[in-house]
């Protein structure tokens, strides 16, 4: 029994290089494409070290019909988790033609091209974002579905048009996972979260601050309807982010029908609760001020992750203080991210 093949798009990205380590681990064969517009090749590095194999890899723009063709010709590849993807919220105002092009034009491409060569098992990266501001806590898969900006405007576009080619062709089987907050880093502290420029999120922006990239961290409004008054959110560790991966797939390679489910850990946490923790776990400080809200920020979101539990037997397992160890750990060794050498 050969080994399926799993192709990762966004392969070089935050949440793609932990999933990729877990479906090696996992007995997945694993082919990964990326263009770099928002990550490094150094990653690739980082996990020949760790999994002590050259990474199957292609520099491609999943955009490029004539590429992602090329690259099916070459490559048998059995299932895809679509990572490919701009994710910033602020940037996506700015730019939402660069994102509705990007975001669906990469989804669409990807999904003819594996059609076109009978690969119809599809795991596709979405985000709590899609419920907009929430009516319910936590909250389930069957919740009001919204878009409050371009970039949740295109994972919930990105959805439609899956359910859309699911319901055309029956031979297609999907995992729609909706993320909610990824942290943390692998236990090694090789790869990590490396955004480029200011952080948007609030975990690498904690971590530059304790590492000393940055003076004070903003805390975005202390008058949101939550226990401290500052925002709520379900932080997942990313290895349990990968390793729902790796069961989504699994579930799909089955042959079972469809799937939409919460990745999250179901508990909520403030920014003041992930500031203390943070404090805690690294023995840094982390001087902050209030500032006023961000616009197009919720009070409070967190998952109910059952279903998941239920239909995939995957739930995450890491507490907020691995989060945060494991996020300081990947941030004092890499305090230029991947521009320079893990300090020893
Ligand atoms: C978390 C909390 C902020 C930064 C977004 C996207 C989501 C996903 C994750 C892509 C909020 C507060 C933040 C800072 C702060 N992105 N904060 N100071 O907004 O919940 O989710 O990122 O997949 O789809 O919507 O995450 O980390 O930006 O904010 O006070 O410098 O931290 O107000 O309460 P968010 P976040």
């Amino acid at each position: 029994m050969t080994a399926p093949a799993v192709l990762l798009t966004g392969a070089t990205g935050y949440i793609a290089s932990h999933t990729w380590l877990a479906l090696l681990a996992a007995g997945f064969k694993v082919l990964g494409v990326d263009n770099f517009s928002n990550s490094s090749p150094e990653v690739l590095n980082r996990l020949r070290l760790l999994s002590g194999q050259t990474p199957l890899f292609e520099q491609a723009d999943v955009c490029d019909g004539a590429a992602m063709q090329s690259l099916f010709q070459r490559h048998r590849i059995d299932a895809a988790v679509h990572f490919a993807a701009f994710k910033a919220v602020g940037e996506s105002n700015r730019k939402p033609l660069d994102y509705y092009a990007n975001n669906l034009g990469g989804l669409i491409t990807l999904c003819q091209t594996m059609a076109r060569h009978d690969c119809r098992a599809l795991v596709f990266s979405s985000s709590a974002t899609v419920y907009g501001k929430p009516e319910q806590l936590p909250i389930r898969e069957d919740a009001a579905l919204a878009s409050t900006n371009p970039y949740g405007a295109t994972k919930l576009m990105s959805e439609n048009i899956l359910r859309d080619v699911e319901q055309s062709d029956p031979r297609w089987t999907m995992a729609l996972l909706r993320y909610f907050n990824p942290v943390g880093a692998h236990e090694s502290g090789q790869i990590g979260e490396d955004p480029r420029g200011t952080p948007n999120n609030l975990m690498p922006y904690i971590t530059q601050v304790a590492v000393g990239q940055r003076a004070r961290l903003q805390v975005f409004g202390n008058d949101y309807d939550t226990p401290d008054g500052t925002g709520m959110r379900d932080y997942i560790h990313v290895l349990d982010l990968a390793d729902g991966h790796v069961a989504a797939l699994r579930y799909l390679l089955q042959g079972k029908r469809s799937i939409t489910a919460n990745l999250g850990t179901g508990r909520g946490h403030s920014v003041l609760d992930l500031v203390h923790a943070f404090e805690q776990a690294s023995g840094r400080s982390v001087p902050y001020d209030i500032v006023p809200r961000r616009p197009g920020d919720v009070d409070a979101c967190y998952a109910d992750p059952s279903l998941a539990q239920r239909v995939l037997g995957w739930r995450a397992g890491r507490d907020i203080h691995s989060m945060c160890v494991d996020s300081w750990r990947w941030q004092s060794m890499n305090p230029h991210g991947y521009a320079a050498p893990p300090a020893r």
